[in-house]
């Protein structure tokens, strides 16, 4: 069974009927039929067309499009219309509207403008759901829920008085008391101490840094205040239509909501992802997010927004040469999706998205898009096959959101170039680009599947996760920075690497960030030369071996890269990893597979991926003999690749 009732894989993208005469609809409705549509996305933003006055409801054009759909084989992921609150309900309660760090107001006019916290807008949202769940509870077509719209997208948090007093109430079900609250938070520092929970507020604009104890505990709050809106809405749904999977779609890799929480509390995951034709590195930066969103509930996912080709949110929106849609769909196919979909069907007339490209663009049918459009309808009805198939991964990133948020607290660390996404990124390129399925996995997780976890940066661990670590048995890489500080942000006793210190075998005396643009050389114990950038470390071993040592500075000759036992922990960030990395994974005993550059390789059961990013031709030696799903050959030995073109073998 797939993720939803449709056989095989989805294929569709958001439909707005609403922002067209009706004349359209059935030109829509057939051309979506011609092209091998068989998913549409409806009602995102139509708040104000269904409920256009208190309950009033004008569901009818909602039941014609919906009915049109079924008629034409076409399924409904079916939009809650929650993502923007209605011009009414803003003006009859204007607290419904965010407020930003400095406490201005956010104004309508907009989209997704609402504080997350507001009573009245939650209650106004499962209203609707309640509204719609009602109506459409046996409609044909609905096979999906789609709750609110890319949560954080751009209400990320808010500083209105509702959301204080809702971030006070959950500050008191986190520490009970104010003792509690004040020594987590090191209110001792700066004369922050709290006498009464009125005081609080939230991290809103102040002259100088804000206690980073509470920026953590903010950005919590916040993911946890939007995760409440979805909730509210979910358990409406669940409740009139138990059986019908419940999703809100992902944007990709996130730092404001610890998505590991939100999977959770959905059925499916669901993602948009716009990677950017221009950077050379957005196929490896999706590819990355695309595995996070397959780890998130170990299952396939679902591609529920991309760019057919350009966006029109960037500053230059460059669009996909042809071929690149197709090669970006197959992407995510490869990397677990069970469906490809789009921003959107047709391409708008009016409003802030009319030069974002649809799959029917303003052009018609007489047109490259369209064509690609057409033909990746066929490409996706021949994968078919692929629906609902694994991918199994031995080496696993960690990713944990808290440690995220505490990392990047501007302003107060020794310094500010430490991101995750590039540190994730730093060892993700090199597995990648050897054909290594990489899985993310949280704290907590059963490691024991896994023969290689990499913890690129931990620098918030807990005691109880350097545990877990510690009992895992495989190949453990730590990233510099690690083990710093606990739950609180208050650095653990003894500095770094904290409660990682017996297993690391060593202790992390100083910090030395190295300032922009200086590199520091670090030796191998077989001489080999590696250019660390942005950070090193003082490093005292205590039972570690040291596997490379610092040339040159003032860490002249001190340990760079130590092991010890299966733990291997790096001081410095090196440019490249790659020499490290081979060696940790020929310690794990896992094999990548050499491959020309661009080229991506990926299994699901049963099935090759083998892409070609690259701007030539690639000669690829297959690993496996099979069946190219794409053309129907039978292929085996050596297969040449276009440029942008991709090769799905079926194997035994
Ligand atoms: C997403 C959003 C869509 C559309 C798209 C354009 O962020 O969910 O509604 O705006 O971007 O790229
Ligand atoms: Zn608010």
């Amino acid at each position: 069974m797939g993720l939803t009732r449709v056989p095989g894989l989805l294929y569709g993208g958001d439909y707005n009927p609403e922002q067209w005469p009706e004349e359209v609809w059935a030109e829509d409705v057939r051309l979506m039929a011609e092209a091998g549509v068989n998913v549409a996305t409806v009602a995102v933003f139509s708040w104000s067309r269904l409920e256009p006055a208190p309950g009033v409801y004008e569901f009818g054009w909602l039941d014609r499009v919906l009915d049109l759909l079924h008629e034409h084989g076409i399924a409904a992921d079916l939009a809650t219309a929650t993502a923007t609150p209605p011009p009414w309900l803003v003006r009859l309660h204007p607290e419904v509207l965010p407020q930003d760090a400095a406490g201005t107001r956010l104004e309508f006019g907009s989209r997704q403008g609402y504080c997350p916290s507001s009573p009245v807008f939650r209650a106004a949202t499962v209203r609707l759901a309640r509204a719609l769940a009602e109506r459409y509870r046996d409609h044909p077509a609905l096979v999906m829920w789609h709750v609110g719209n890319e949560y954080a997208d751009h209400t990320t948090e808010c500083f209105c008085p509702e959301s204080a007093r809702d971030f006070r109430r959950w500050l008191g079900e986190r520490y009970a008391t104010l003792d509690g609250l004040n020594a987590a938070w090191g209110t001792s520092c700066w004369g922050q101490h709290y006498t009464d929970w009125s005081q609080l507020e939230p991290p809103r604009r102040a002259p100088g840094p804000v206690n980073p104890a509470q920026l953590l505990d903010w950005r919590r709050f916040s993911s946890d205040a939007l995760l409440a809106c979805f909730e509210a809405e979910r358990a409406v749904l669940k409740e009139v239509t138990p059986e019908v999977p419940v999703t809100t779609n992902f944007m990709s890799v996130l730092r404001d909501l610890d998505y590991w929480k939100w999977a959770a509390a959905e059925d499916l995951v669901t993602d948009d992802a716009y990677p950017d034709p221009a950077d050379p590195e957005a196929h490896v930066k999706v590819a990355l997010s695309y595995d996070l969103m397959r780890s998130l509930k170990r299952q396939p996912w679902l591609l529920l927004e991309s760019a057919p080709s350009a966006v029109s949110w960037r500053e230059v929106n460059v669009p996909k040469a042809p071929g690149v849609m197709r090669l970006h769909s197959l992407q995510a196919l490869a990397h677990g999706s069970d469906g490809v979909m789009f921003f959107q069907w047709r391409q708008a007339k009016y409003g802030p998205e009319k030069f974002h490209s649809a799959m029917l663009p303003h052009g018609g049918t007489d047109t490259r898009q369209w064509r690609e459009t057409v033909a990746l309808g066929a490409d996706v009805r021949r994968l078919a096959g692929v629906a609902g198939t694994e991918t199994r991964a031995e080496v696993a990133l960690v990713l944990d959101w808290e440690s995220w948020w505490g990392l990047e607290a501007p302003e107060s660390m020794p310094s500010n170039r430490l991101k995750l996404h590039r540190l994730l990124l730093s060892w993700y390129a090199p597995l990648h680009a050897r054909g290594i399925a990489v899985d993310l996995v949280p704290h907590g997780r059963d490691l024991s599947g896994y023969r290689l976890v990499i913890a690129p940066n931990l620098y918030l661990c807990t005691a109880e996760q350097a545990a877990d670590l510690a009992s895992y048995q495989g190949q453990l890489v730590v990233g510099p920075f690690s083990g710093v500080v606990d739950a609180a942000d208050q650095v653990h006793d003894g500095g770094a690497p904290g409660p990682l210190r017996e297993l690391l075998g060593l202790r992390v005396e100083e910090f030395w960030p190295l300032p922009d643009g200086e590199t520091r050389a670090v030796e191998t114990a077989d001489g080999a030369v590696l250019t660390a950038r942005t950070w090193t470390e003082w490093v005292e071993t205590e039972g570690a071996e040291v596997l490379a040592r610092y040339r040159g500075g003032p860490l002249d000759g001190r340990p760079a890269v130590t092991r010890h036992g299966t733990a291997t922990y790096l001081s410095c960030l090196p440019e490249d990893p790659a020499p490290l990395l081979d060696a940790v994974l020929a310690a794990a005993g896992v094999a990548g597979t050499a491959l020309p550059e661009g080229v991506e390789l990926c299994r699901r059961d049963g099935h090759l991926f083998l892409l070609n990013h690259g701007a030539g031709p690639a000669t690829v030696t297959l690993p496996t003999d099979g069946t190219d799903l794409l053309t129907g050959r039978r292929l085996t030995g050596t297969v040449v690749i276009p440029a942008h073109d991709a090769v799905v073998l079926e194997h035994s």
